[in-house]
């Protein structure tokens, strides 16, 4: 049965542009007969920081004091059903320019080289499978403004997903979602709501494409 791996990570709830856009993401997915989506909330359900520096690696590429047996356990259970999804997306919001705490902390944990990721020789296991983020930005990151080259979340989970992980990374930005104050705050708006509705159509396209 062909999966769908959807993670949250905004610390919103009902409001959240970013979950808005998984959700519409996940149900064009599952509108083929038979598909099935697996949900984890990184907020609400967070994955503790990394316990322990060997978790890093493979069993057999470690090198140094033995996790804890449990702490192991965890980390294997968000790997096996990273492992089980045919296709990932995730919904996060930019939290200070960077990653929300919750889904580096999941980064950490299921990035494993010789794992999830070529290490010594051995591919990925995950080599080709789509991974879809979904970012969401308050301010404006096009070209020419200020914030231009400022997202520093995204930069990182194409290179741990795409470049480590050998996943094939898709990525759906929907910026200007906070109007402000300023004279200017109409005009915002508008284009606040025309960014949200093409982020809507590329989830909607790209949920279908990969059903
Ligand atoms: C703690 C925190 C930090 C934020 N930092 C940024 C930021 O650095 N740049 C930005 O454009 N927006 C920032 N925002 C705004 C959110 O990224 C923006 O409102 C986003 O659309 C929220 O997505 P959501 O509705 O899915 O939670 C921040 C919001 C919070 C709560």
């Amino acid at each position: 049965m062909p999966t769908l791996l959807r993670l949250d990570a905004s610390a919103a709830a009902a409001d959240s542009t970013s979950r808005s856009l998984t959700a519409a993401f996940a149900a064009a997915f599952a509108a083929s007969p038979g598909n099935a989506v697996v949900n984890r909330d990184l907020h609400a359900d967070p994955v503790p920081h990394l316990p322990h520096p060997q978790l890093h690696w493979a069993a057999p590429l470690r090198n140094g004091s033995a996790p804890d047996p449990a702490n192991e356990a965890r980390q294997e259970a968000l790997i096996v059903e990273l492992l089980a999804a045919d296709v990932l997306v995730i919904g996060y919001p930019l939290y200070n320019y960077s990653l929300p705490s919750s889904l580096k902390a999941w980064i950490d944990h299921v990035h494993v080289p010789g794992r999830t990721a070529a290490a010594a020789g051995s591919g990925s296991p995950l080599a080709g499978r789509p991974a879809v983020l979904v970012v969401t930005r308050g301010g404006d990151y096009g070209p020419g403004a200020l914030n231009e080259g400022r997202d520093l979340a995204t930069p990182v989970l194409e290179l741990v997903l795409g470049e480590e992980m050998g996943m094939d990374v898709s990525v759906v930005a929907c910026q200007w979602t906070l109007a402000g104050n300023g004279s200017d705050r109409e005009a915002r708006l508008r284009r606040g709501e025309r960014e949200r509705a093409a982020a809507l159509e590329a989830v909607r396209v790209l949920g279908s494409r990969l059903n």
